[in-house]
């Protein structure tokens, strides 16, 4: 009998969805540890089950009626999207809701993602489309409470308090509204699987049943979905690969923004980031980031200096912050916040070698202000300034900004949208900019700011 019930069960990581025959402490798959749960055996009716939703794209037939078709048969003419309403979102997105896509919005609790779908709701109802939200996390007063936060709820937007997903496809197919919100994918069930809400084979589950749902019904559709520490819960990940589109809606600092990133968009690029700021009443737009994060700025503090990233199709200014000091207990300490650990070591080691400073005996600590995360290389030579400023304890001019990416030699190499960073500075005030000497070659002057080319690092300590 004890075989048996073996057999019944399986183990899941609920990070990523591996599948596996026994416990196991760490995931072969993700490297997460402590996150496997133990779950019985899946047994899904087949394609054109008993509720007959439960089917492929082209329904239940034999493979007669199944045609291949050549390629200039298919038509590409794109159906319109649908305006979210927030120019951050929709750019994110790829220039809207696709209609019919499915699009998985995951982060952490309490980070605002139903703050950010019933906003979107509200105004996509607004435009003359319906939408209904179904929620089971939350009563139907617990929704009115935050609505009446947020502001008016005009149009045809509905609301359903549910958590049995055949039963809400059932009422899609029925209602057929032109969007609509699952709140989140871990509450939800079919009982066509054993286990319980939130488990890997109920979230995967259910989240198949949304896509056909979604794609026969023409129906755009958003999954909420939660960032999970422990493992009992599956989180996004575990469906990435199922979805359109996945998004993450990540907050900066506890109180302040929020930046909303795509990790996988079947109709756009997944650089984009949008930013929001979360108030009294609801999620509000922050459509000039720069200015935004350049908020509150000391001005001439050493250690201090202003950089230009190209965050998807746009320029953002932040603030670099470096603090240098002596080296307390034997061993220097780096400290990265906001970039990457071994990046910061790689350019310290060049500024020790390449330009002769001194630095082996201090601890070094970058921060990027704002609880922002740099990824590019084009930082390298504000960290590397920042240092220096803290270093020599002299403030770089606060009308400066600088950008460009350091190699191994000390070498200053190019960035790309060079033209773009130099707009975004000055038209944020700032009259001087530090920036590789090789990409003036290829560059149409900007007129109006007084821009200093340098092709070594060394070049820019002349500032301080
Ligand atoms: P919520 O959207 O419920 O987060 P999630 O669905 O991601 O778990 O809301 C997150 C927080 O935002 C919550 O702590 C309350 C706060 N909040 C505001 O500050 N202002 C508002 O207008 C609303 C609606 C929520
Ligand atoms: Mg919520």
């Amino acid at each position: 009998m004890a075989a048996k019930s073996k057999e019944e069960s399986v183990f899941f990581c609920t990070n990523c969805g591996y599948e596996s025959r026994k416990w196991m402490g760490q995931c072969p798959a993700c490297k997460e540890w402590n996150c496997f749960s133990e779950e019985p055996v899946v047994k899904i009716t087949p394609a054109g089950g008993k509720r007959g939703h439960g089917v492929g794209a082209g329904g239940p037939g034999s493979a007669a009626d199944v045609k291949p078709v050549r390629m200039n048969e298919i038509s590409t003419e794109e159906e319109e999207r649908i305006p979210s309403g927030f120019d951050e979102f929709s750019r994110v997105l790829g220039g809207g809701i696709v209609p019919g896509s499915l699009i998985l919005v995951g982060g952490d609790p309490g980070v605002g993602k139903s703050t950010l779908l019933l906003q979107t709701a509200a105004k996509v109802a607004v435009s003359g489309r319906s939408v209904i939200y179904f929620s089971g996390e939350e009563s139907l007063k617990q929704i009115k409470l935050r609505a009446n936060r947020i502001g008016e709820m005009e149009g045809d937007l509905r609301f359903v308090s549910d958590t049995d997903i055949d039963r809400i496809i059932g009422v899609l197919e029925r209602e057929r509204p032109d969007l609509c919100i699952i709140d989140s994918i871990q509450t939800m069930y079919t009982s066509d699987t054993q286990s319980v809400p939130g488990s890997v084979s109920q979230v995967r589950e259910c989240s198949q049943r949304m896509m056909m749902c979604a794609k026969q019904n023409n129906i755009a559709t958003f999954l909420v979905g939660h960032v999970t520490k422990e493992g009992t819960v599956a989180g996004p990940r575990v469906l990435e690969h199922i979805v359109d589109t996945v998004l993450y809606f990540e907050s900066g600092d506890e109180f302040g923004y929020r930046v909303l990133r795509s990790a996988k968009n079947r109709f756009g690029s997944t650089n984009e980031i949008g930013v929001f700021e979360m108030s009294g009443e609801g999620l509000k737009e922050v459509l000039n980031p720069s200015e935004y994060l350049l908020e509150g700025r000391f001005k001439n503090a050493t250690g201090a200096v202003v950089t230009c990233l190209i965050e998807g199709s746009r320029a953002m200014l932040m603030e670099v912050q470096g603090l240098v000091a002596e080296t307390q207990y034997g061993l220097a300490r780096r400290q990265a916040n906001g970039m990457d650990y071994n990046r910061l070591t790689m350019l310290l080691a060049v500024l020790q070698k390449r330009a002769g400073v001194n630095i082996g005996q201090m601890d070094a600590y970058v921060n990027i202000a704002g609880g922002m995360k740099i990824t590019q290389p084009s930082a390298d030579l504000a960290v590397i300034l920042a240092i220096m400023s803290s270093l020599r304890n002299v403030a770089v001019p606060e009308d400066t900004v600088v950008f460009g990416e350091v190699g191994l030699s000390g070498e200053v190499r190019s960035v790309p949208q060079a033209a773009d960073r130099i707009r975004e500075a000055k038209r944020l005030g700032f009259s001087r900019v530090i920036m590789p000497q090789v990409n003036l070659r290829s560059m149409e002057p900007v007129k109006g700011i007084e821009i200093v080319g340098i092709n070594f690092i060394g070049e820019m300590f002349g500032l301080l």
